[in-house]
Parts: C-alpha cells; structure tokens; sequence
C-alpha cells in the first residue's frame, strides 16, 4: 500500500467536524494530533478566534505537525506529550475546559512504514515499537526478558492470541541461541509457533496478532486510553464534546464502557448510541479507515 503524502489520511474526518459540532470560535484539543489531518480541516473552521491545542506522544509526528499548521488561521499551542497527561497539558496551556476533544487512537500510517519505529515486519527493522523515546522498554526488551508465561499472557490478553503458549515457547527457545532484535526474525519466529492447518489460508499474516499485542504493551496503550476517558469527559465545558476513534473491539469496549458509566452518573449525554462508522465511499478511498468507530458524548 502507498503511503499518502502527509503520511496518514485522516477518517471519518466530516463525522468528526459535524458530530463534535466543531465551529468558528472554539477551544479544540487534538490529543493525538499526528500528521494534523483532522487538526488542519478543524484550524479552517475555528478561524481567528479559535484555539487549537494540539498533542501528540511521538515528537517526529509533532514537528510534522507544527510544519503543516504553521499558516493555520487560529492560535495553535502544540505539546509533545501523552494523551494520559491531558490535565498537566491544559493546566500549562492556562485552560480550565474545552469546547471538544478529539482522540483518533492507534498510529498514523507513516510511522507502520518508517524503519526507525521497528513497527513492521514487511521489511527487516530493529525491533523497537517506541512511538514516545521517553519510552524506556522496546519491544526488543520484552521479548528477550519477559518471563515465558508472562509474554504469552501479553499475547493473550492484548490480542486474544490462541497460539500464545506456542509463541511464548518458541520465543524464550530462541533467545537462548541468540537475542532477537529484528522485527523480521520475530515474524518468522511466530509463524513457525502456528500449526498449520488445511482449509482456507488466514486472511492476514499470523505474526500481525503479535506485533499488535507487544505495539499496546511497549506504549501502554490501555492503559494510557483508561487514563485518557477519565480525564477528558472533566476537561469539557457543559455542552461540549469528546470524540473517539478506536481501530481495535479492546478500545472501543473501553470507550462504550467508561462513556456507558458516566452516563448513567449523569455526567454525559451519549451523542451516538452505536458508533459511526466509514461509508463505503471511504473505505474503498482509504481501506485502512475499514475498522475505525468514532463514539461521542457531550458533557452535560
Ligand atoms: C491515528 S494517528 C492520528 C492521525 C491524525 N488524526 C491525523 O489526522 O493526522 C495517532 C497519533 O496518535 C499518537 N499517539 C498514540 N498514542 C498516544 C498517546 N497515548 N498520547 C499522545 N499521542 C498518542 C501517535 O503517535 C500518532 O501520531
């Protein structure tokens, strides 16, 4: 697949304008601002008097940004920091409550394809997973010092792995020979780890549940999305809104759950009842949006 020019195409972008009401005006948080593709149509809209604060965890996505919204015809605050640091964000920006907030989850499509993220086993790369170099542990770290039990309950729990023994097994065997510190020898690891089976081959590559789960454990990524649905319903003025966009059943639980509960606190109002999803148009524009649910709430 093509990397785009900006490297991402943003999804359910109109969704995203219209739903979290985005107007002339407003104070909008971007809390994973990426390659600014939802920021920069969001910037057209708020105008003079609009504020854009804009975050992202991975400081090469942030100077890309920075570029692509240096002409944007509202004031632009950008901070190279964790969505889970949302409050310390807004307290340094002097802001108190926002009119919405936008989370688009996951990574944007150039960091899968660049080498110096260690994301990928469609080309040979070292094997890292990092999206923020405060990061102390690579994926590389995990699979060589994990407890066997404890890698397998990584694949397991984070992407359901039925194989994840098998996987554990075949892993802590094979650092003992050597350490593995490239994604390639890690794909071959995995799949060697999978019976084979007769029938129709799997529609993706077996390795591609792996990477996922050690992706979401290096950057602690449920963790960070608990932190994040705890702390930005309380950053919204009354009436505003927060968007999420997840990729992943595990995310979107999350967000159905922590939205669902403060419902019922009577602290949001549930915009959407099932989440949005891409029409077919854009599927077939950008086949990587074909998984992606923006759910909504507005702070009552
Ligand atoms: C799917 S991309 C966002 C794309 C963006 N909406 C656009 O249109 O260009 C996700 C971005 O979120 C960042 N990210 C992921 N987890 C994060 C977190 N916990 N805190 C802050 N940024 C995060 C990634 O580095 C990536 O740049």
């Amino acid at each position: 697949m093509e990397l785009p020019e900006t490297g991402h195409d943003p999804v359910l972008m109109q969704e995203v304008l219209a739903d979290l009401s985005i107007r002339p005006g407003i104070t909008y948080v971007d809390c994973t601002l990426g390659r600014a593709g939802h920021s920069s149509a969001v910037a057209r809209v708020l105008g003079p008097d609009g504020l854009l604060i804009g975050l992202d965890a991975d400081p090469r996505n942030l100077i890309f940004a920075k570029e692509r919204l240096a002409d944007a015809p509202c004031r632009v605050r950008l901070f190279h920091a964790n969505f889970a640091e949302l409050q310390d964000v807004l307290s340094e920006a002097g802001i108190t409550a926002v009119d919405a907030l936008l989370a688009d989850l996951g990574l944007s499509t150039n960091q899968l394809f660049d080498p110096a993220y260690g994301l990928s086993f469609a080309q040979p790369m070292p094997l890292d997973m990092r999206i923020d170099p405060r990061v102390t542990q690579t994926a590389a770290d995990l699979v060589n010092e994990l407890r066997e039990e404890d890698l397998a309950n990584v694949l397991y729990q984070l992407a359901q792995e039925r194989y994840s023994r098998r996987i554990a097994r075949k892993i802590v065997d094979a650092r003992r020979v050597s350490p593995i510190k490239t994604t390639d020898r890690l794909a071959e690891l995995v799949r060697s780890a999978i019976p084979k089976r007769g029938g129709a081959p799997e529609k993706i590559d077996p390795a591609t549940r792996t990477f996922m789960a050690l992706r979401m454990a290096v950057n602690h990524e449920m963790e960070n999305l608990a932190s994040l649905l705890e702390q930005a319903p309380k950053a919204l003025k009354p009436g505003g809104r927060v968007g999420i966009i997840s990729f992943h059943s595990m995310e979107d639980r999350a967000v159905k759950q922590a939205f669902r509960s403060m419902e019922q606190t009577g602290f949001l109002r549930l915009v959407t009842k099932k989440p949005l999803t891409p029409t077919d148009a854009e599927i077939t524009a950008n086949p990587r949006s074909r998984s992606a649910k923006l759910r909504i709430a507005e702070r009552k």
